[in-house]
């Protein structure tokens, strides 16, 4: 039951004094105990390793694991891990691989890899002093990290461009240092913010030894990454003569592929469509982004910034048909890493990209661009067609028996029932309630 009062030093007492001080916000904390140990890993090497990800662990949070096959990418087929709770995504990325894999697959491009980071600075002095000295700050600030950037160079990233940028609309005196990195298989965040901070620690330095000259007084304000990536964007697309789109929920292939090329079209113009649409390439993107360690917070802050990019909110996928061919295309950043970070770390994430083949970070990019794309075609495809209920309710039967707390005989018999009938929570309360009757 709650307690109205601040607890001090939470994170220094044992794992077993947090779980107990959390059980006793619950009406059965015996009860929650359980709940808590029955999720720890059997093996105490692994429960460790999952309870230093975070601070304050009690136990850990399994998500299923799931798996798409069929995807063709680029001529190479894969089957694609997934983390997601919602029913209906794995089953749909995995219908739309298949569909496509017999149309060419997926061709996919990554446009680049730059991410940005930069550093926040005041400066009070004369603007056009500021400006001059930029060559030396390049040469000195790049001289500074050269050790710290030394394995990154050898794998082939680094520092690439360091620009400064006023930026009167938050002060006369606000400028920034806006510097492009490339990171090679890491997703870079540790590296970019050392780097950052290491250069605002040269900012200083510089203006104190150019006191006299500078007129002005400097100030670091913050120096952290940018998760807006518009320079490391991947391209997908799915492409086809109209006629192979056969018969899709019941319509023929120029009614299927015009009310598509539609939905896309409202979901352009539409910011409150585009929201659900990007929502249905983000169900795919961020499974795959998940079981392969990544930062989805990253990944959809960027997305979502990018659906902005033109100044109104849009749908990140366009589709076409032109020519009696179809096209279906996704576009957006995605700063993905295949080394460092948890991808290593957690023992599913390095499973993941062990079944992917050890993809490099543009090889993932590609594949989570193609899972965006997959659960996208196939989220438009219900919607224009049978409507999203029937596959979504049919997916979601085991959870909601589950719910009602139906035996293993009912739920067999309640799967067979609602095979060809229409599912919903009343339908399956009222079958259970007959079914119980009957016995
Ligand atoms: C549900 O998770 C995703 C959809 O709403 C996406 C869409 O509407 O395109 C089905």
């Amino acid at each position: 039951m709650s307690e109205n009062r601040l607890i001090q030093g939470f994170s220094k007492l044992t794992s077993n004094e947090k779980r107990g001080l959390a059980a006793r916000l619950t009406k059965d904390p015996q009860a929650s105990l359980r709940i808590m140990a029955s999720f720890f890993h059997p093996e105490q090497e692994v429960h460790k390793v999952l309870s230093s990800f975070s601070e304050n662990t009690l136990t850990n949070y399994p998500l299923p694991y799931s798996v798409a096959p069929n995807f063709l990418i680029n001529g190479r087929l894969y089957m694609v891990p997934m983390v997601i709770e919602e029913s209906s995504v794995v089953a749909a990325a995995s219908a739309a691989a298949r569909f496509w894999a017999s149309r060419g697959g997926f061709r996919a491009r990554v446009n680049g890899t730059e991410k940005t980071g930069q550093l926040h600075f005041r400066f009070t002095g004369d603007a056009g002093w500021l400006e001059n000295q930029m060559p030396r700050l390049d040469k000195e600030l790049r001289q500074r990290t050269v050790e710290m950037s030394a394995n990154m160079v050898k794998r082939g990233g680094g520092i690439t461009s360091l620009q400064l940028r006023p930026l009167p609309e938050a002060g006369a005196d606000c400028y920034q240092l806006l510097v492009g990195f490339e990171t090679a298989d890491a997703m870079g965040a540790n590296f970019i913010n050392s780097v950052l901070e290491e250069f605002a620690a040269g900012m200083r330095d510089f203006f104190d030894a150019h006191a006299d000259e500078s007129g002005g007084a400097y100030e670091t304000l913050m120096a952290i990454l940018s998760n807006y990536t518009p320079g490391c964007t991947v391209s997908v697309e799915v492409s086809c003569p109209l006629e192979q789109l056969g018969v899709t929920g019941g319509l023929e292939a120029p009614e299927f592929a015009r009310r598509f090329e539609r939905a896309v079209r409202i979901a352009t113009e539409d910011p409150y469509r585009a929201t659900t649409h990007n929502k249905g390439i983000m169900n795919g993107v961020d499974a795959v982004v998940l079981a392969t360690g990544n930062d989805f917070r990253a990944v959809e802050a960027a997305a979502h910034a990018h659906a902005c990019r033109s100044g109104q909110y849009r749908s990140l996928s366009r589709a076409s048909v032109e020519a009696g061919r179809f096209s279906f295309s996704l576009e957006m950043p995605l700063a993905l890493g295949t080394l460092g970070g948890l991808t290593r770390l957690h023992p599913l994430a390095d499973l993941s990209l062990e079944i992917l083949g050890r993809p490099g970070a543009r090889d993932l990019m590609m594949i989570a661009g193609a899972a965006g794309l997959a659960n996208n075609f196939a989220a438009v495809r219900s919607l224009v067609t049978t409507g999203i209920q029937a596959g979504h309710m049919r997916m979601h039967l085991p959870n909601i028996l589950l719910q009602l707390g139906a035996t293993p005989g009912e739920q067999e018999a309640a799967l067979g029932w609602f095979r060809d009938k229409k599912t919903s929570h009343q339908a399956v309360s009222d079958y259970l309630k007959t079914l119980r009757n009957k016995t």
